[in-house]
């Protein structure tokens, strides 16, 4: 018998060691100022590579302008309840049905948070007898969706973006079919950058029979001519059956959206327990994104300079020897071999203080024990100065620290 909280005070779990410390410098580092291009941090200014807002619509005057007329008509309060109960208004409707036009789909749903999109629309919708079938890079909030699900003991993770591992995924399954197969993919990885295969798998959903629900969390507002996506991008979005962005990255707000056929939207809405035992969105939030969704639609050119700045930054990078794996997207993932996770804080160290650069760092199990990932997120409201002033403080290190650059870790089977 031991007490619940005697893990609390050893250094296991998540992070344990950093936790330990009470560290906020690698882990819940402390952020001052809007969020943005240039931020403080530690009492200097930084240069901000790690935060999700691609088109840099922080502090956006349009969408900050809807939100304070909304605070001043409706508080920080309204609505009270969820949208199942007393959390339901016409302006609300009016967001879902703007978010459907935009994606393309006749209905949408919202939600509070993404990550509670994404596991109330899975847990919903998959029951006893269906099945999901995942990519193994899914993020945490796929992976919970599952878990809830009535079929968190019959999930079928197939290796990333491998067309023929889903396959016979779908195949197995196939041979005991009792249900429903949902197949679970993000559009753009969160993570590596690099774009799901989404017309071969439309093209095996139909084969197989089963639906496909995108998470889309990094190219909603970001990828295709138009925002709408990865599946516009690919040229698919008419064949997604549901639909999932965040309106955490793009959008600069909070909250998320599944937009799909009418019934099975209206099915999330009166199952998913994420929509129907939550608080709905503030008003503030309805009005603010509402704003947004324009800004999305009218300015072309926030994407353009998005991808401006995201090209300046991976030739930057690229040419100086460091490996940005297989993007496809804005998202930069910078793989450096480092041999121990000494070295990596030492190289984030360094480009916080000495160069003024923030960035994420990730480690294994995500990437290979011995490399770091710095994971960097160009956005529309970076400076040319701000990319020149990065690539120089990255050959800098490169040359400082005499890393050797010429090996390239394998992410295969990852
Ligand atoms: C792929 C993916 N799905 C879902 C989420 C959750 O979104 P939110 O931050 O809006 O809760 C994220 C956020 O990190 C994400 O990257």
């Amino acid at each position: 018998m031991t007490d619940i909280f005697e893990k609390c005070y050893g250094d296991g779990g998540y992070f344990g060691a950093l936790r330990k410390l009470d560290d906020t410098y690698f882990s819940r580092p402390i952020l001052d100022g809007a969020a943005g291009p240039r931020m403080r941090f530690q009492g200097r200014e930084v240069i901000m590579w790690a935060i999700n807002s691609y088109l840099g619509l922080t502090g956006n005057a349009r969408v900050r302008q809807a939100a304070a007329e909304a605070l001043e008509r409706w508080g920080t309060f309204t609505p009270m309840g969820s949208l199942m109960l007393t959390g339901n208004t016409e302006h609300h409707i009016r967001l879902e049905k703007e978010l459907a036009d935009f994606l393309l789909k006749p209905a949408a749903v919202l939600f509070n948070y993404g990550y509670l999109g994404v596991l109330g629309t899975i847990s919903s919708l998959v029951g006893p007898d269906d099945v999901i079938v995942m990519d193994r890079l899914s993020h945490a909030s796929i992976v919970d969706g599952t878990l809830l699900a009535s079929a968190g003991r019959r999930f079928h993770p197939f290796k990333h973006n491998d067309l023929d591992s889903l396959e016979n995924h779908l195949k197995a399954v196939n041979k005991t079919r009792k249900g429903g197969i949902l197949i679970v993919t993000e559009g753009v990885y969160g993570m590596r950058g690099d774009l799901a295969d989404l017309k071969g798998i439309c093209d095996l959903k139909d084969r197989y029979e089963a639906r496909l629900y995108v998470d889309d969390a990094h190219g909603f507002g970001v990828m295709g001519e138009n925002g709408r996506g990865t599946g516009e991008h690919l040229g698919v979005q008419e064949r997604i059956d549901l639909y999932f962005g965040t309106f955490a990255k793009a959008f600069a707000a909070i909250g998320g959206v599944t937009a799909g056929e009418e019934q099975p939207i209206r099915w999330i809405k009166y199952n998913a327990r994420t929509n129907v035992f939550a608080k709905s969105l503030p008003m503030v939030y309805v009005a603010a994104l509402s704003a947004t969704l324009a800004e999305v639609r009218e300015r072309p050119e926030l994407r353009r300079r998005m991808w401006e700045v995201a090209g300046r930054l991976q030739k930057g990078l690229t040419a100086l020897g460091y490996d940005i794996g297989d993007t496809a997207s804005p998202i930069t993932p910078v793989y450096v071999p480092t041999g121990s996770e000494q070295m990596a804080m030492s190289m984030m160290r360094l480009l916080r203080e000495d160069f003024g650069i923030f960035v994420s760092a990730v480690t294994y199990p995500v990437v290979p024990p011995g490399v770091v990932m710095f994971r960097m997120i160009p956005t529309a409201a970076h400076s040319d100065q701000d990319v020149d002033q990065t690539i120089e403080a990255f050959r800098q290190m490169r040359d400082r620290m005499k890393l050797d650059l010429s090996q390239k870790p394998s992410l295969k089977n990852r």
